[in-house]
C-alpha cells in the first residue's frame, strides 16, 4: 500500500483549525481526526468518575484506568465507550479541565499511539497542538494557524451560545487565554510551530479563501 498522505494542522484553540481540516478532508476524501476531541474525551471520563474537579486531579487513578477508555469517531462525532459525547466535550467544564489532562505524559502517549495508528492506515487531516511536531514529524503538509485571542473568543462564543445559554464572552476569553498559556508552556509537547510548518494568520482571510488557498497547495504537493 502507498504510504498515507498526512496533513497536520496545529494552532491555538478556536483558530478555525477544525473548520479548515473538515473542509479539506471532505474535498480530498481523507479521514478527519480532531485530536483535541480525544483529549476532551479523556477529560470528560475523568470528570464523570470524580477524578478531576476544579480543586482536585487524581492523575494516578486516571492513568491506571486509561485502558477503560475507548475513543472512536462516527461522522466526526466523538464516541466515549460507545456513547456520543460530542456536545458534552465542548462544555466549559471540560474546556476548563482539559489542559491539565493534556499536560500528563502518560495520557499523551496513550492518545498519540492511537493518532499514529490512524495515520498509518488512512490518508488523514489531523488537527491539534503537536501534530506536526510530535505525532507526525514527517507529515506531508504542515500548517500552523494563529489569530488574535479576542477574535477566537468571539468565534467560540458564537458556536457555544446555542447549546449553552449561560456562557459568557468573558469566561471564554479567560479560558482561551489560560489554555494558550498552559498548552504552550507545558514540558511535554508544548504548542509550538514546527520549523517546516506554513504559518497562517487565519483572521486575515475569509473561511472560503483560506480553504481554496490551502486545498490548492495540498493538491500541488500531492501532484494532482
Ligand atoms: O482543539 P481543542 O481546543 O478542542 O483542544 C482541547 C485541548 O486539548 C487543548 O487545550 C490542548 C489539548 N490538545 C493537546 O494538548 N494536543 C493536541 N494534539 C490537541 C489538543
Amino acid at each position: 500500500m502507498k504510504k498515507p498522505f498526512v496533513i497536520a494542522i496545529d494552532g491555538a484553540s478556536s483558530t478555525g483549525k477544525s473548520t479548515l481540516a473538515k473542509a479539506l478532508a471532505q474535498a480530498l476524501g481523507f479521514v478527519y481526526v480532531d485530536s483535541g476531541a480525544m483529549y476532551r474525551g479523556v477529560t470528560l471520563f475523568a470528570q464523570q468518575h470524580g477524578w478531576l474537579s476544579p480543586t482536585h486531579f487524581d492523575t494516578e487513578t486516571l492513568i491506571t484506568h486509561l485502558d477503560d477508555i475507548q475513543l472512536t469517531f462516527n461522522n466526526n462525532n466523538l464516541l466515549l465507550n460507545g456513547i456520543d459525547v460530542s456536545t458534552e466535550i465542548r462544555t466549559m467544564t471540560v474546556s476548563n479541565g482539559v489542559s491539565q489532562v493534556a499536560a500528563v505524559s502518560a495520557i499523551r502517549s496513550f492518545l498519540v499511539a492511537q493518532q499514529r495508528a490512524i495515520g498509518a492506515q488512512h490518508n488523514v487531516v489531523m488537527d491539534g497542538r503537536d501534530i506536526g511536531t510530535v505525532v507526525f514529524p514527517n507529515a506531508d503538509v504542515k500548517l500552523f494557524l494563529t489569530a488574535d485571542a479576542n477574535i477566537r473568543a468571539q468565534r467560540r462564543y458564537d458556536e457555544l451560545k446555542g447549546t449553552d445559554p449561560s456562557v459568557t464572552l468573558d469566561a471564554i476569553l479567560e479560558n482561551i487565554t489560560q489554555r494558550d498559556h498552559l498548552d504552550s508552556t507545558r514540558a511535554d509537547s508544548p504548542l509550538v510551530q514546527a520549523t517546516d510548518a506554513i504559518a497562517i494568520n487565519a483572521a486575515e482571510f475569509s473561511i472560503t479563501t483560506l480553504q481554496t488557498h490551502v486545498l490548492a497547495l495540498v493538491k500541488k504537493r500531492m501532484g494532482i
